[in-house]
């Protein structure tokens, strides 16, 4: 059967996370170009990209997350229906210089935007897989953290890459595999980044082992590490392996997509 492995790009991995709209090129780059070794193995690429200083800063600033908040007053211009429109657009302006990165390798590449075909958060989300399915062999099929239409009363909210990697590597044919791609971290760490020297490297993480997770809630208006290995396990339960990886590391992500030795976090049972 036809092999396929979904891969996450985080958004503070491809973009400068306090710097608004600012992309990583020289990382996009380097990504592209491992995403073209994975595919020469004749393993096709769901790709999923987050949304990092695209999305989370003004998703913040307007309470999206929460859906439509009645009455609420902001610190900024925007009524909240604007700034919708205005991260949907930031959404597609980043998801342009991750596409571009893959045509400048001649990777083929199609792009589907969940505003445009899912509905409601979380990895129970509505939305209509086929497209993902029926993609012809040798296509990577690109889609990304956004906002969405939700039932009322929310009306809108924030479906996470990381909800919908749930979903791909779960119900498309021939997923072996799910790969979190993430900026200045090597997997799942004991205690945050630079909180502590003493900080390790989990290599096997088991749902019931403890780790403190960084999580910038000031700015991120997801889940942080924590919301990965959540969702990771859920993945992993189906038998699919899930790795957390480095970014940033020459082949570490094509290595962790070709299931070989690397560097990182894997879920364990
Ligand atoms: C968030 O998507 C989407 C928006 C804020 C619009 P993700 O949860 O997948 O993004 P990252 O990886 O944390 O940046």
């Amino acid at each position: 059967m036809r092999q396929r492995v979904v891969l996450k790009w985080g958004g503070g991995l491809i973009t400068e996370k306090g710097q608004l709209k600012t992309v990583r090129e020289e990382v996009l780059n380097d990504l592209a170009q491992q995403i073209e070794q994975v595919m020469e193995e004749d393993i096709d690429v769901i790709l999923v990209h987050g949304a990092g200083s695209f999305g989370h800063l003004k998703a913040k600033q307007y309470r999206l997350a929460e859906g439509h908040v009645e009455g609420a007053t902001f610190d900024g211009p925007l009524t909240q229906d604007e700034a919708v429109t205005d991260v949907r657009n930031d959404m597609l302006a980043l998801n342009e210089h991750v596409l571009n990165a893959l045509t400048r390798l001649d990777i083929s590449a199609v792009s589907l935007a969940p505003h445009q075909w899912a509905r409601n958060t979380g990895p129970s989300f509505e939305g209509d897989l086929s497209l993902f399915r029926d993609a012809p062999k040798g296509i990577v099929v690109v889609t990304h953290g956004d906002v969405v239409d939700c039932d009322e009363p929310k009306r809108f909210g924030i479906l996470s890459g990381d909800d919908l990697v749930v979903r791909l590597a779960t119900e498309l044919p021939g997923v072996n595999r799910l790969v979190f791609a993430m900026g200045g971290v090597e997997g799942v760490l004991s205690q945050p980044p630079g909180v502590s020297s003493e900080a390790y490297l989990i290599e096997r993480l088991t749902e019931n082992m403890f780790f403190e997770g960084e999580h910038a809630v000031e700015m991120d208006v997801t889940g942080g590490i924590g919301l990965k290995v959540n969702r990771g396990f859920l993945v992993h339960k189906q038998g699919i392996e899930v790795l957390l990886v480095s970014g940033e590391h020459a082949q570490r992500v094509t290595q962790a997509c070709l299931g070989q030795q690397v560097r990182g976090t894997k879920l364990a049972s």
